[in-house]
């Protein structure tokens, strides 16, 4: 596994390597078995779809565009190493490492920046203004500098893994982006470099969000209206006053709007003792 820490060094790489398929993993590091999950299912997706066995691009870089607040910026977890042992042992080709300064040579106040659109300033933009704008900038440098032919995104980020695909279709971006299911531990939760926050007691009550999903999913598949299986599963987590719901919604794929038929997602936003976390789920509605 080659470790790249500049842009004309990974550009190099990629020219060498053009006689398979390339596809890229994104990550900012402090990795489990999410992130790993992403890198088999390149391999599992390129083969299936390609019959070849794909060189696989690895990133770990922490976007300071991307956190809207400084004290998150600095205390997110590094872990280098470690990270670099797990890509290893999953058959990672190439990991990118670049410094803020590869990255951002002008600064941080760079002037040419992807715009979400409405959809960025909704659920997760709502508390954090640009920080879809920071995703959208660094991915889209990133695919720029490693140009690969399909790109891995998470489910679990549910809203990104949206506005990444609108920008790659509406910017005409040559580059197929693929959603992985969520990753979660043996009760239940979402993994997420997050959940380390998380104390043990506050660990034991996070289950209570992808349960609350799950209720929501059961109640309408018996054929309640979705209002009414939302308040029945806000009113649930509303008994453990340690778990304050941000939000909690039924959407369409897109998430333009509220789902009335068909395939949609339910989505929450909860914190847990100061710790907040996401989590979704498939929904299918057979309406009238
Ligand atoms: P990060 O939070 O490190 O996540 C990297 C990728 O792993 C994302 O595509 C995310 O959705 C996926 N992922 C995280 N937890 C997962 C889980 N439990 N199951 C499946 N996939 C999971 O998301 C980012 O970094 C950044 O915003 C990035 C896209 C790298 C841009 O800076």
């Amino acid at each position: 596994m080659q470790v790249i820490d500049t842009i004309l060094a990974m550009r190099e790489w990629t020219a060498q390597h053009s006689d398979k398929p390339v596809a890229a993993v994104y990550t900012m590091g402090a990795l489990h078995d999410g992130h790993l999950e992403l890198v088999r299912q390149a391999r599992h997706h390129v083969s299936a779809n390609t019959g070849a066995h794909p060189y696989i691009i690895a990133s770990i870089f922490v976007n300071p565009t991307q956190f809207t607040n400084a004290d998150d910026l600095a205390k997110y977890p590094r872990t280098l190493e470690h990270d670099l042992e797990m890509l290893g042992s999953v058959g990672v080709d190439a990991v990118f490492v670049p410094s803020v300064e590869q990255m951002y040579p002008t600064g941080h106040a760079n002037t040419v920046t992807v715009e979400p659109g409405p959809l960025g300033n909704e659920f997760e933009g709502v508390g954090r203004p640009g920080h879809f704008r920071g995703v959208l900038t660094v991915v889209n440098k990133l695919l720029n500098i490693t140009a690969p032919n399909y790109a891995m995104f998470g489910e679990k980020d549910f809203q990104q893994l949206t506005l990444i695909k609108a920008m790659v279709a509406e910017l005409n971006m040559p580059i197929e982006i693929v959603g992985v299911p969520t990753v979660r531990d043996s009760d239940g939760l979402a993994m997420s470099s997050r959940n380390r926050r998380l104390s043990e007691s506050s660990r034991v009550l996070a289950a209570r969000i992808p349960e609350a999903l799950i209720a929501v999913k059961e109640s309408v598949v018996r054929g309640n209206p979705i209002d009414e299986a939302l308040n029945a599963a806000t009113e649930q987590l509303a008994e453990t006053p340690e778990i304050s719901v941000d939000y909690l919604v039924v959407t369409d794929e897109s998430m333009h709007d509220v789902l009335a038929n068909g395939r949609g997602r339910v989505l929450i936003a909860a914190n847990v003792e100061g710790v907040r976390l996401i989590d979704n789920m498939a929904i299918e509605i057979k309406g009238a």
